[in-house]
């Protein structure tokens, strides 16, 4: 066991599928994305690109003229997924010579043009900051040569493109906010494959939530690898040291969730994720001050003791930590948390892996994300210190962990009974044709007798009975 969840995540590895283009080039491309919501996020706009050029998407790759995977390099086993699946499209490369198989994204950015070494079958490489490259890199493809783009970019945000949703419920939509990262824990590969951080111009992303809202859409979740430290003074990198008139006229994330939750009451706004050393008081005030900002924070803590979060250089301590989730319950009490847990990184001993099962007693997260450590290349970490914890033991610890997080969850499930949660419904329950699902404000899922809802109203629910993760009831 390497990582596990006790949280919904987007789906991976499914075709996404565009409707036809007016334009249409005859050509068929096969898209699938893994990974984070970002890179899900990115495909939306690999999909655009590449259907204002006339490409039709299709959702067997046997099929396909060109073959894109998106790819994520977080982890050992997030890169070993992406090549099993690089030699499943072996099988087509045999039946169509022609085939072009394109990998994107962060393992792309990771590797380079070593990618064209290791996988024989990939005509090209491109990374996170060029996808607006892309069809020139497939005319050079289509004349039988490797083309390679990994520069990373200082201003790139593709703010002027618009998504092609993909696989949607026409209910819930992401939008970007920010690229990149300058955080530079000593575990995470991403500031090497998503470069620095850069900030969208906030016009564009209250645009983009209006659009969403006029097609029907009634919830969108704001993406970046650090949302509070979103800063849009203008464009480029984010100055280290801003004059005061730039500041006087900067939107900080609280501004900017502030915009997007007064596009229209009806629409709810998410985000993630939350940093906590950045994490400020004035973004939990506007949470509490807009009732469709949802009451829920992602805040990852990694490690719940301080002299590993030193080590991770996280840039908080352990009471750091604490003192931020009290805030949260001080000024948003009924605020759901989820967090993020590494275990078993470098040197961590068993007194200190108690320490993180401490703390999760304490805060009592509502959702968790758990994985065991996994050496990245080029990483701090990798340079600096030993990956000593023997795999048992992090198996082990993360067994612990996860068992732990089950328990809360359920808890907190459990303090949802006999209220009245505000739904928005999302779809179809996959247990019952008959029952709808959606989320209250908490991101917890519920479910109730389907009568005469749709996706996108908003319903009253009272919980009756539950489940370790989802509320059942009836609409009243
Ligand atoms: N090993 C294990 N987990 C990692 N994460 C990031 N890098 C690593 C790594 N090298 C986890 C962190 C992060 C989440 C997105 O993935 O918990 O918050
Ligand atoms: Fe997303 Fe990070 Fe994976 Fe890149 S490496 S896809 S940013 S999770």
């Amino acid at each position: 066991m390497n990582e596990s969840k006790v949280i919904d995540e987007t789906k991976q590895g499914e075709a996404l599928m565009v409707e036809k283009p007016e334009n249409s080039n005859g050509k068929k491309l096969f898209l699938e994305s893994y990974g984070c919501a970002m890179n899900f996020s990115d495909s939306e706009i690999v999909a655009s690109i590449l259907k204002d050029k006339g490409f039709e998407t299709t959702k067997d790759f046997f099929e396909a003229d060109v073959i894109f995977v998106n790819t994520c390099a977080i982890r050992e086993g997030a890169e070993q997924r992406v090549r099993q699946r690089l030699n499943e499209y072996k099988k087509a490369k045999k039946t169509n010579p022609d085939l072009i198989v394109g990998v994107l994204g962060c393992m792309a950015e990771r590797l380079k043009s070593k990618f064209l070494e290791e996988e024989k079958l990939v005509d090209i490489v491109v990374g996170p900051d060029a996808y607006r490259s892309l069809p020139e890199l497939i005319e050079i493809a289509e004349t039988g040569q490797k083309a390679v783009n990994v520069l990373l970019s200082k201003e790139e945000t593709y703010a002027d493109i618009a998504p092609v949703r993909l696989g949607s419920n026409g209910v819930t939509a992401f939008i970007s906010i920010t690229r990149g990262c300058d955080n530079m824990c000593a575990f995470c590969v991403v500031p090497f494959t998503r470069g620095r951080e850069r900030s969208r111009d906030p016009e564009t992303i209250v645009q983009e939530a209006n659009d969403l809202f006029n097609q029907g859409y009634r919830e969108v979740t704001l993406l970046g690898q650090n949302v509070d430290s979103y800063l849009w003074t203008g464009g480029g990198l984010k100055k280290e040291n801003p004059t005061e008139d730039e500041l006087k006229n900067a939107t900080t994330f609280a501004q900017l969730l502030e915009k997007v939750a007064l596009v229209n009451p009806n629409l709810r706004v998410r985000f993630s994720t939350s940093h906590p050393k950045d994490m400020t008081d004035d973004v939990l005030y506007t949470i509490a001050k807009h009732e469709n900002i949802c009451n829920y924070i992602h805040l990852p803590v990694q490690s719940g003791n301080s002299r590993i979060l030193e080590m991770m250089n996280r840039g908080y301590t352990r009471e750091w930590y604490l003192s931020r989730i009290e805030s949260i319950r001080k000024i948003i009490p009924d605020c759901a948390i989820s967090m993020d847990i590494i275990t078993g990184f470098c040197s961590e001993t068993e007194e200190e892996h108690q320490d993180t099962l401490s703390l999760m007693e304490q805060v009592k997260y509502d959702f968790g994300y758990m994985f065991a450590y996994s050496e990245r290349p080029k990483t701090l970490a990798e340079r600096k210190y030993k990956d000593d914890v023997p795999a048992d033991i992090k198996s082990r610890r993360l067994a612990e962990i996860v068992d732990l997080q089950l328990k809360h969850s359920a808890e907190r499930t459990k303090q949802g009974l006999g209220k009245v949660h505000r739904v928005l419904v999302e779809g179809v329950s996959k247990k019952s044709k008959e029952q709808l699902f959606g989320r209250n404000s908490q991101s917890l899922v519920v479910v109730f007798p389907k009568e005469n809802y749709k996706p996108g109203d908003y319903v009253n629910v009272l919980a009756e009975e539950c489940t370790g993760a989802t509320l059942i009831g009836k609409v009243v």
